[in-house]
C-alpha cells in the first residue's frame, strides 16, 4: 500500500494546524469522556501519535493503529510513549485485530476510509459491551479543506445527522456531538465535530 503520509510525516508535529487540532481534539476528548487507569484505548489512524500522547497518562494503554509507517515511526520515536503505546501498522477495517477495547477514539482519519459504514462496524467490533467511541473529524465542507488532488480523501468532512444514522445503524445509542475546533483557512473556517457514543443500548 502507498504511503500517503510519507512526505507530511516530516513534519507532521511542527505543524501548526496539526498541533493546533490535535490540542483542540485532544482537549476535547479530556473534557467529556471519563477516562480511568483501566480503560484500554484503540487510536484508528493515530499518525505520530498527537492524540495518542494526550490520552495515554489518564488509561492503562493505547493501541495506535495507521496504515502509515512513516508515521508510525515518529510516534516510535517518542521513547516515553513506549510502556503504554502499542504500535500497529495495520488497515483494521480490512483485517481487524480480535482484540476489544474500552474506548476507540480517532482523529481527522475517517474521511481517509471509503467505506464508512464499515469502518463503523468495525470501531463497533473493537469494542467491549459498553464501550465508547470518541471520534473527531471534518464537518461536511465543500471540499477546500484539502489541497486540489490529495489522494486518499474520500468524504469532504461528514454531515452530523448522516453519520447519526450510520451510527445507529452499527448499534451504538446515546450519540452526542460537540464542536471540538474550528480550523480557520485561506479558504474559509471548518469545524471539526466530536461524536461521543456508547455501544449497545
Ligand atoms: C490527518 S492524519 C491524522 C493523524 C492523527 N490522528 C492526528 O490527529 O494528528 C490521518 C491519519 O489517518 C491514517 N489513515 C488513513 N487511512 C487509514 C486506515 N484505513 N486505517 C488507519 N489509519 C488510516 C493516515 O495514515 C494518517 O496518519
Amino acid at each position: 500500500m502507498t504511503d500517503l503520509f510519507k512526505e507530511k510525516a516530516k513534519d507532521w508535529d511542527v505543524s501548526d494546524r496539526a498541533r493546533q487540532l490535535s490540542t483542540g481534539i485532544g482537549t476535547a476528548i479530556l473534557e467529556n469522556v471519563v477516562l480511568t487507569p483501566n480503560m484500554d484505548v484503540l487510536d484508528f489512524g493515530a499518525g505520530t501519535g498527537l492524540i495518542t500522547s494526550q490520552i495515554a497518562p489518564f488509561v492503562k494503554s493505547v493501541t495506535a493503529v495507521d496504515v502509515s509507517e512513516s508515521m508510525l515511526d515518529k510516534l516510535r520515536a517518542k521513547v516515553e510513549l513506549n510502556k503504554k503505546v502499542v504500535v500497529i501498522c495495520q488497515d483494521i477495517t480490512a483485517d481487524p485485530l480480535g482484540q476489544k477495547y474500552d474506548l476507540v477514539m480517532s482523529a481527522m482519519a475517517m474521511h481517509h476510509v471509503k467505506d464508512t459504514d464499515n469502518m463503523l462496524k468495525q470501531f463497533s467490533q473493537h469494542l467491549k459491551e459498553g464501550g465508547q467511541i470518541a471520534l473527531a473529524d471534518l464537518d461536511a465542507e465543500d471540499g477546500s479543506f484539502h489541497k486540489e488532488g490529495t489522494q486518499g480523501v474520500f468524504h469532504n468532512g461528514f454531515d452530523r445527522e448522516e453519520f447519526s444514522k450510520a451510527l445507529v445503524k452499527e448499534g451504538f445509542s446515546q450519540i452526542r456531538y460537540l464542536t471540538a475546533y474550528t480550523v480557520i483557512g485561506e479558504k474559509g473556517s471548518y469545524p471539526v465535530f466530536l461524536v461521543l457514543a456508547n455501544k449497545g443500548g
